[in-house]
C-alpha cells in the first residue's frame, strides 16, 4: 500500500492504494468494495456455489486463504475452515496459529488435520523419503486431505485461496510446456466427480497485492513468510517474470489468465482426462488409477522413514546448492 495524497477514484477521499491495472487509486472503503465485487463476479461468472451450500475453505494461515474465508463470510456464505499441519517446523506452527486466531476471533469453525499425528509423517520427511521436491509430496498430501475432509464433512465444495497471480503463473508454466491435459483442467471451478468435491477459486480475479491489502485494511494478521521449502521453485520464477511484464503493461496478467479461461479453455474441454476409469485405493478407498493411491504411496514410504527435521533438509539443500 502507498501513503499517497492522490484521491480515490470513487469518492475523492485520500487513496491508500494505487492499482495500475484499474488505472485508479482507491481509499480503504472502496478497495474493500472492489474486492467484494471481483469475488462476487467470479462466483457468479463461473457458477462456483449457491448461497445455501456449505463451503469448506482450505486455510493455510497466509493472506489469500484468510482473505477468501473472510470475504465469503462477509458475503453471507456458510464457510468453515480446514487447516492441514504439514510439520514444516516453525513455519507450520506459526501458520496454524494465525488460522486458529482468525477463526476464534470471528467465532468460526476450523477443522484441523495433522500429518504427523494422524498419518505418521510430515513434509520434510516425505521429501527425503520420496526423493522428490518437497512441493510434490506436499501437493499430493494436501489435495487428498482437502478432498477427504470435504467429503467426510458433507461439504459439496472446497475453496482454496489461489489468486490471479497464482493462476497466471501456473498457466504460464503449463503454456511454456504446452501441457495440454493440465491446461484443460486449469479452471476456476472444477465440478464434483465420484470421490471428489467441487473445487473453486473465488480469488481468481484478485491479485496478491489486492488480497494483502484486504487483510491489512480488515486487520487480519497472517503468516507473511513463504514456505521455506518452496524457495527457488519454478512457480516463483514464473510469478517474477509475469510481474516484469505487468509492470510495463498493467492488466496483462489478468488478460492472460481470464481470456484463457473465457476463450481457450472451452476449446480444450475434450482434452480433460476426467473420463479415465478410476478404481478404489486398496488402502483408503480414494479414487485412483492404480491399486494404491498417490497419497497412500507417499504416506507409506514416509511413515517408514526416520523423521527428518526441516532444518536438516534445508541445511543439506543449501550445502548441495
Ligand atoms: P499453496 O499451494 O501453498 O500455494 O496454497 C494454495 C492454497 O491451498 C491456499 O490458498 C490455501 O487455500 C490452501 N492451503 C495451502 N496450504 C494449506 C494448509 N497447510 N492447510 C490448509 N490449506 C492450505
Ligand atoms: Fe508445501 Fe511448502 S507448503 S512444500
Ligand atoms: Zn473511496
Ligand atoms: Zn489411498
Amino acid at each position: 500500500m502507498v501513503a499517497s495524497v492522490s484521491k480515490c477514484r470513487v469518492c475523492k477521499q485520500p487513496a491508500v492504494i494505487d492499482l495500475p491495472r484499474h488505472n485508479a487509486k482507491f481509499c480503504a472503503e472502496h478497495l474493500l468494495e472492489l474486492c467484494r465485487r471481483q469475488v462476487t463476479k467470479a462466483i457468479e461468472q463461473f457458477a462456483m456455489f449457491r448461497s445455501e451450500e456449505r463451503i469448506l475453505v482450505a486455510v493455510s494461515g497466509g493472506k489469500d486463504s484468510l482473505a477468501v474465508w473472510d470475504l465469503l463470510i462477509e458475503l453471507g456464505y456458510q464457510a468453515d475452515g480446514l487447516y492441514v499441519g504439514l510439520g514444516i517446523g516453525e513455519y507450520s506452527d506459526v501458520s496454524g496459529q494465525y488460522a486458529q486466531a482468525f477463526a476464534e476471533r470471528r467465532g468460526l469453525h476450523l477443522h484441523r488435520v495433522d500429518l504427523r499425528d494422524q498419518y505418521g509423517y510430515d513434509i520434510p520427511t516425505a521429501a527425503r523419503a520420496t526423493r522428490r521436491v518437497p512441493c510434490s509430496a506436499c501437493g499430493t498430501s494436501k489435495r487428498h486431505l482437502f478432498d477427504r475432509a470435504a467429503l467426510d464433512g458433507g461439504y459439496p465444495v472446497l475453496v482454496t485461496g489461489h489468486n490471479l497471480d497464482d493462476e497466471a503463473a501456473v498457466l504460464f508454466g503449463n503454456t511454456l510446456r504446452w501441457d495440454v491435459p493440465y491446461l484443460a483442467r486449469q479452471l476456476p471451478v472444477l465440478g464434483a466427480r465420484p470421490g471428489f468435491p467441487r473445487k473453486a477459486k473465488p480469488l481468481c480475479r484478485l491479485t496478491e497485492r489486492e488480497t494483502a491489502a484486504w487483510c491489512i485494511v480488515r486487520g487480519i494478521d497472517y503468516q507473511v513468510e513463504e514456505c521455506p521449502m518452496a524457495a527457488g521453485n519454478r512457480h516463483l520464477a514464473y510469478k517474477a517474470a509475469l510481474n516484469g511484464v505487468e509492470e510495463d503493461s498493467p492488466g496483462t496478467k489478468a488478460a492472460f489468465y481470464l481470456n484463457f479461461v473465457e476463450r481457450m479453455a472451452p476449446l480444450l474441454a475434450g482434452q480433460r482426462a476426467e473420463s479415465a476409469e478410476l478404481g478404489e485405493c486398496q488402502r483408503c478407498g480414494a479414487p485412483t488409477t492404480g491399486e494404491v493411491c498417490a497419497f497412500c504411496r507417499v504416506r507409506e514410504r514416509s511413515a517408514a522413514h526416520a523423521p527428518v527435521p526441516v532444518e536438516l533438509l534445508l541445511g543439506s539443500k543449501r550445502r548441495a546448492g
